[in-house]
């Protein structure tokens, strides 16, 4: 399976990146500097700051993809009254502008293969509680891209998945924590290995089903 994936320097990306390279997987990692893909010594490593448009639409993608994974993210907690306007920019750019793009430029590669699309969303792209506006807007908004998508590419034998994993242990949410000033303990939440084995097995699903939608929950 060749499957182009964002975020596989950390996290929830670098858990997949690594469980796809195990099994022998073809990797495409888009990364905003080379050495974030430096654990993954056979992917091709294309650099693009994916919160700078004009760098993702510079790509060139391959002509053939499996999978498309939007696993990058990034998160700027504060109330509306204060929330920065970069905080804003950064967030709608990384977290949905950035995934609507790349996957624009991607679609006939997927078409070619009859591939799926992977977009991790979130818990807050589904309820937005205080202090999370900017990102829960940008959650909310990628599910939308997903929901459109979704109708627009069945024709194409196109799939496409949104994942909604509640907490779960990575930088990020160490980052979180600091913000909330909580004390942070990676026990307490979903492990990224078990994000990463939904997304495979959203991967793995056997032509005749798709999973639009699922959501997971620190137990
Ligand atoms: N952790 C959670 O609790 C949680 C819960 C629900 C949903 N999510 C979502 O899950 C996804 C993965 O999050 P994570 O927890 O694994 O976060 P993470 O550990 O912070 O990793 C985020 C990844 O996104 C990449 N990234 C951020 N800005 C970028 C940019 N401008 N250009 C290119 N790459 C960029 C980072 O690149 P570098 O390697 O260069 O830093 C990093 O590899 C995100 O979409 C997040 O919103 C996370």
């Amino acid at each position: 399976m060749k499957v182009l994936l964002t975020g596989a320097g950390s996290g929830i990306g670098h858990e997949l990146a690594r469980r796809l390279a195990e099994r022998g997987d073809e990797l495409v990692l888009v990364v905003r500097s080379a050495d974030r893909a430096a654990d993954f010594a056979d992917a091709t490593v294309l650099e693009a700051d994916l919160a700078d448009p004009g760098s993702i639409e510079a790509l060139t993608l391959p002509e053939r993809l499996d999978a498309v994974v939007h696993a990058a993210g990034v998160v700027e907690l504060g109330p509306v009254a204060e929330l920065r306007t970069d905080a804003w920019q950064s967030q709608l750019a990384v977290n949905l502008l950035a995934p609507a793009i790349l996957t624009r430029l991607a679609l006939p590669a997927l078409r070619a293969a009859q591939g799926t699309v992977v977009i991790v969303n979130s818990g807050a792209g589904l309820n937005a509680n205080p202090g999370w506006a900017a990102y829960a807007a940008s959650k909310f908004g990628l599910r939308a891209l997903a929901d459109s998508l979704r109708a627009e590419e069945s024709a194409h034998g196109v799939r496409v998945t949104s994942v909604y994993p509640g907490r779960t242990a990575t930088p990020m949410q160490e980052k979180v924590h600091q913000q909330e000033s909580k004390e942070y303990d990676a026990g307490r939440w979903i492990q990224a290995s078990t994000v990463v084995a939904t997304i495979v097995h959203v991967l793995d699903l056997s032509r005749d089903a798709t999973v639009p939608d699922v959501t997971l929950r620190p137990s």
